[in-house]
């Protein structure tokens, strides 16, 4: 078990799972209706705490009911929301969500009226005792700032980076971590049509990091520090019903395997594995990597 430390986002989905997505100005019923905690970050820490890793969640939260649901939430599902921010006004983080039952799709409509965990937050942290530490590439100027003082004091603890959108600036924080985990969204907004060129590209710049990009229904494709590239299939389950979280439980396969020292060719296959598992069921319960790594 290793203790992991994650800085990014919680937020509250309202889920509306229509059957097939509607029409600008329709007016459609929905067959399901969940709120859920989520948040990129708050979901990959929700899954590795079910691969039996310390989890820790650093980001903001405010002082109301929707705030206890979001932390509520995250310590049953054990992780520890010690590290966080709550302020007495703004609204925690919403994302209105239709989820398409026929495909699975999600399209996402996202609210933000909060203030950013900030560097003096970060670095009031007692961060020696950690494993790994996962970033969440939003709030760049802050984050970059906290990425270079753990590179400085905490060489030794190992940094991922998520990239899933376009921001700017947030090229300059890919010198500052061991891993980095690509989305499809961010690698079409460079212009690469497939994930090999954007990896090609950032390994020219920064041959120091392993890079991961998520493909959806393709796979996934890693390029290591040598510059060898793997591609993996997606893991399609029998019926796709969820996708929403499922480039969060990639990440979280991604950091469970450099924890368990796996090489690149398993940690991919056993993230894209884990990620498929969760496509096939609502939420993030019950994910486990058995079966993970196989053939
Ligand atoms: C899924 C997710 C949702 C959240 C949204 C924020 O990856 O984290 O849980 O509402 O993305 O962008």
């Amino acid at each position: 078990m290793a203790k992991i430390l994650g800085i990014g986002n919680a937020t509250l989905d309202i889920v509306l799972t229509v059957d097939g997505y509607p029409q600008e100005n329709d007016e459609i019923r929905c067959t399901d209706r969940s709120i859920r905690r989520g948040g990129n970050t708050a979901n990959t820490l929700v899954v590795l705490s079910q691969l039996g890793h310390a989890c820790n969640w650093a980001g903001m939260l405010v002082d109301t009911a929707e705030g206890q649901f979001i932390r509520n939430d995250l310590e049953s599902r054990g992780v520890d929301t010690a590290a966080s921010r709550l302020v007495g006004s703004g609204s925690v983080p919403i994302s209105s969500i239709l989820l398409n039952g026929r495909t699975g799709s999600r399209t996402i409509i996202h609210y933000r009226d909060l203030p950013e965990y900030s560097l003096a937050d970060f670095c009031s942290l007692e961060l020696k005792s950690f494993d790994w530490l996962h970033f969440e590439g939003r709030n760049i100027e802050a984050l970059w700032a906290m990425m270079r003082w753990c590179s400085e004091r905490y060489p030794s603890i190992p940094r991922s980076l998520e990239i899933e959108k376009p921001r700017p600036g947030i090229e300059d924080l890919f010198g500052l971590a061991q891993v980095l985990l690509f989305s499809q969204t961010y690698a079409l907004s460079r212009g690469h049509t497939d994930p090999e060129r954007l990896l090609q590209s950032v390994h020219r710049q920064f041959p120091g990091a392993d890079l991961f990009c998520t493909w959806g229904v393709r796979g996934a494709v890693s390029m290591d520090r040598e510059g060898r590239f793997t591609n993996q299939a997606a893991h399609i389950p029998p019926r796709v019903v969820d996708t929403l979280g499922a480039g969060d439980t990639f990440n979280a396969g991604v950091i469970d395997g450099y924890l368990a020292q796996r090489d690149t060719v398993t940690i991919l296959r056993q993230a894209c594995v884990l990620a498929g598992k969760k496509c096939g069921r609502t939420g993030f319960d019950g994910l486990s990597c058995s079966g993970c790594q196989g053939p």
